[in-house]
């Protein structure tokens, strides 16, 4: 894991973009992989900057969204497709044929999850893959617990989860939706390149976990352990209960690759 500890928002938001528009650049028919939550809002805006100053185009890309709620109003300003919608993919030229999300919706999801999980591996998994981390250690949606291995499927969410997401739905949690469908660790895991982005000491155990803890499906974010290039992006709250945290300051400083 490259593990960048960056306290300046602006900063950790500028790497990420990098990143994504390195990779996006080395391919033709590029594939990208898009969270929702707080953490990944300001790579957004950077990239919509870059777009703006016609550094990138997003036109001849394809998107996956990470995850949605089951049972949603697809009017919903919180549902996962308006989103990232409003936050990201609504602002540059993405084609909107070619931004895919998973549909809580459907009336067979187990079905609707393999097509979408199909729709992914067809072109190969995502060159880059945005990702945020919950309190709780999950992925996407995938809660303790699962399976590590998982394809896109139905999940229920934690009571931790849902009193997380409870700002987004007026602070209510009986508004907060029981249960998503989410990409499995197993489909994050093809990502070419995962790019996990986090502040805050809320995140910092499940940081730590993440990081340094075992691979388990108790924190489904450690399984990024197993991919060999995958980014950490965090601020130093995030870090503050990691045991290497100088060792990754001494080797990010001292990257000669
Ligand atoms: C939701 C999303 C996750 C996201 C998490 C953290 O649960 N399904 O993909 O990583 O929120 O969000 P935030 O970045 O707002 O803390």
């Amino acid at each position: 894991m490259e593990i960048i500890i960056e306290n300046d928002a602006s900063k950790r938001a500028s790497l990420a973009a990098d990143i994504v528009v390195r990779e996006l650049l080395s391919k033709e028919n590029p594939v990208l992989g898009l969270a929702t939550g707080s953490s990944p809002l300001p790579v957004y805006d950077e990239l919509v900057r870059r777009y703006e100053n016609k550094e990138i185009s997003f036109a001849n890309v394809t998107a996956f969204t990470l995850d949605e709620y089951v049972g949603i109003d697809p009017e919903h300003p919180e549902s996962y497709r308006n989103v990232i919608h409003n936050a990201f993919t609504g602002r540059v030229d993405f084609k909107p044929e070619n931004v895919n999300c998973p549909d809580g919706n459907a009336k067979d999801l187990l079905a609707a999850c393999a097509r979408y999980d199909q729709a992914i591996a067809a072109l190969g998994g995502t060159d880059v893959q945005i990702i945020g981390i919950g309190s709780d250690g999950h992925i996407a949606f995938n809660e303790p617990g699962g399976s590590i291995i998982s394809r896109t499927h139905p999940e229920a969410l934690t009571l931790e989860t849902r009193q997380d997401n409870a700002r987004f739905f007026d602070n209510k949690l009986e508004l907060v939706p029981t249960h998503c469908v989410t990409q499995g660790i197993g489909t994050i895991m093809t990502s070419a390149h995962p790019v996990l982005v986090s502040s805050t000491k809320h995140k910092a155990k499940a940081i730590r976990d993440m990081c340094e803890g075992p691979v388990s499906a108790t924190c489904p974010a450690s399984i990024l352990q197993m991919h060999p290039n995958v980014t950490i992006i965090i601020d130093e709250d995030a870090a503050s209960l990691l045991e290497r945290k100088d060792y990754y300051i001494h080797r990010y400083a001292t990257k000669i690759w």
